[in-house]
């Protein structure tokens, strides 16, 4: 077991260093404010290679590993969050599902336009009332012969407004429950698709999350992905790997508010010295470099795991529950840290904070995590390496 980045990892964890603080920063605040999609910004990573960092090259993607993935998300997490779940979805549930399960036509077609970031994809799984119960899908998709007849209703959908490809999920045949669901590749601008207004959120404020609605969508047979009734396992596996990224997403939150109150913390006098050196503030300080650092190896372990072709559904679920709680808890503390100065918008933790609450939410709710996990322990996986 070794702990040590190589310098291919180190030298993109760099990368995504430099672009968070110097190009993410100065806008963020504004973005944020006025939940302007970051256009300009997914540009930018789209040149240096952030949306399809995992996909092979013969594809157009970077072909790397996941866990040079994870440290590119846990930099970008550290600034701004409405880049980096655009990242994260992008990457981990549109490039990696088609990669693994598409066909070698609809990589052609569409991996090599969405690895590179001229397209944008986006993942539709959850349904009004369809959101932790995913084999309930309400969303059909009638097999007309030469196409399939898609109707229905997504919501929450991350690139709802900016994507030129969803990846729908659909009932075939409601009889078979999960084995009749299926995934499919819809072209954005397909007469019947309609994109409905932003959401005004909470955090990620500038990413674009929408309800989109499906009108008699005609979609060709070979836009199928794998084999009829894999759908639901699709999105299950996809999702599984999605955790990953939303882990270090989470992660990067809790590094980045600890990274500011540290700084603050050394910078800021109160009662003759710097409040670092009051026990109160340096104990706080400690709990979360630990809990980090916790969270740290649980998510480069579920990374890790995926690399080696090793079943990764439990590691990536724990990453996830616990990167997420340490997201929210250290947030609020520094705020607290930063006392009257973490309530306003300049000191960048308030929004932190905001941003981390959705990582305990999307891609699965920390109880959805806890019922995986649980799953599989009684299933008789092992817990340790
Ligand atoms: N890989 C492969 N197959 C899997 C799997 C996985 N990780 N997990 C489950 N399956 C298979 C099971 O083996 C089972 O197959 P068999 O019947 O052949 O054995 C089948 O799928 C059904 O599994 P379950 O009985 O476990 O299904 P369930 O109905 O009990 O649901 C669940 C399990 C874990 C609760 C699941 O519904 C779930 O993960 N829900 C949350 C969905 C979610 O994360 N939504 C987020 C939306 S996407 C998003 O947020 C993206 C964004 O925009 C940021």
């Amino acid at each position: 077991m070794q702990f040590k980045l190589t310098e291919e990892q180190l030298a993109v964890k760099e990368a995504a260093r430099d672009f968070a603080q110097n190009e993410l920063k100065p806008g963020v605040i504004e973005r944020d404010s006025t939940m302007s999609y970051p256009t300009e910004q997914v540009k930018a990573m789209a040149e240096l290679g952030f949306l399809g960092m995992m996909t092979d090259p013969a594809y157009g993607g970077g072909g790397m590993d996941t866990l040079s993935y994870v440290l590119a998300m846990e930099e970008l997490s550290k600034v701004d969050n409405s880049c980096s779940v655009i990242v994260s979805v992008n990457n981990s549930l549109v490039c990696w599902g088609l990669e693994k399960y598409g066909t070698e036509d609809q990589k052609q077609k569409y991996l090599t336009k969405l690895s590179t970031g001229e397209w944008i994809g986006a993942f539709c799984l959850s349904e009004p009332e369809a959101g932790s119960d995913a084999t309930s899908q309400r969303t059909t998709a009638e097999d007309k012969g030469d196409h399939y007849l898609l109707n229905g209703t997504k919501n929450w959908i991350t690139n709802g407004g900016s994507s030129s490809v969803h990846l729908v999920i659909a009932q075939t045949n409601p009889e078979l429950g999960h084995r009749g669901i299926n995934a499919f590749i819809v072209e954005a601008d397909w007469e019947g698709v309609t994109v409905s207004a932003k959401e005004d959120k909470l955090g990620i404020r500038s990413s674009d999350t929408h309800t989109i609605l499906y009108n008699d969508v005609k979609v060709p047979k070979e836009n199928r992905i794998a084999d009829d009734g894999f759908g639901f396992k699709f999105a299950m596996k996809v999702l599984s790997g999605g955790r990953i990224g939303i882990a270090a997403q989470a992660l990067g939150i809790a590094a980045g508010a600890y990274e500011l109150a540290v700084a603050y913390a050394q910078e800021r006098t109160a009662f003759g010295k710097p409040i670092a050196q009051h026990q109160a503030i340096a104990f706080k300080i400690a709990d979360m470099a630990a809990d980090i650092e916790a969270a740290r190896l649980l998510v480069y372990r579920a990374a890790w795991l995926k690399d080696q072709g090793l079943n990764f559904d439990q590691a990536s679920s724990m990453a996830k529950l616990k990167a997420s709680d340490a997201a929210m808890k250290h947030t609020v503390e520094a705020v607290q840290i930063h006392g009257g100065y973490g309530f306003v918008k300049e000191y960048h933790v308030e929004r932190l904070m905001r941003d981390a609450k959705i990582t305990q939410i999307y891609e699965g709710t920390s109880e959805i995590q806890k019922i995986v996990i649980s799953r599989n322990i009684f299933k008789g996986n092992q817990l340790y390496l």
